[in-house]
């Protein structure tokens, strides 16, 4: 299994894209340990614990863009958001757990990141975009020529 990027999971805000692609790299990376026969727990601890914290910084970006953006769906992208935060507690207890088998939870984990980069991605993220194009064309009619940079797709 591999994750491929393609144009279908640009939304058109850079900084976010660029985040996106980022994920792709973890997710394989993870993907490619998975894949191994054999597996050095430590490597997948390594790998789960760098795209776990990425994801929640990338998700604090994402909601501080709500916040300055006025997003008017923001509340339900938050749930979304919210959801994987409780799924990655729950990884992370299951994890720590003396009996815990690794190789099992570490491919649900990386099957349930593709499925969720997918999705999220394509409907979530995307619809953010769209309101924030919306909502910047309208702000740039509003300005004079000379004062015309982006506030909110940066
Ligand atoms: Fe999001």
């Amino acid at each position: 299994m591999n994750l491929n990027w393609s144009d279908e999971y640009k939304i058109g805000i850079e900084k976010i894209d660029r985040q996106h692609q980022y994920f792709f790299t973890l997710t394989n990376k993870l993907l490619k340990i998975v894949a191994k026969r054999e597996q050095s727990h430590r490597e997948l601890l390594l790998i789960l614990n760098k795209l776990f914290s990425y994801t929640l910084r990338h998700f604090a970006i994402e909601e501080a863009m709500f916040d300055k953006s006025k997003y008017e769906s923001a509340k339900h992208h938050i749930l979304r958001h919210n959801e994987m935060r409780r799924k990655m507690r729950g990884y992370l207890r299951r994890i720590n757990k003396p009996n815990a088998n690794i190789d099992k939870l570490v491919t649900e984990i990386a099957r349930h990141s593709v499925d969720w980069l997918h999705n999220h991605i394509t409907v979530e993220d995307r619809l953010y975009s769209t309101y924030a194009h919306l909502l910047e064309t309208k702000n740039q009619k509003c300005l004079p020529k000379k004062r015309r940079k982006s506030l909110i797709l940066r």
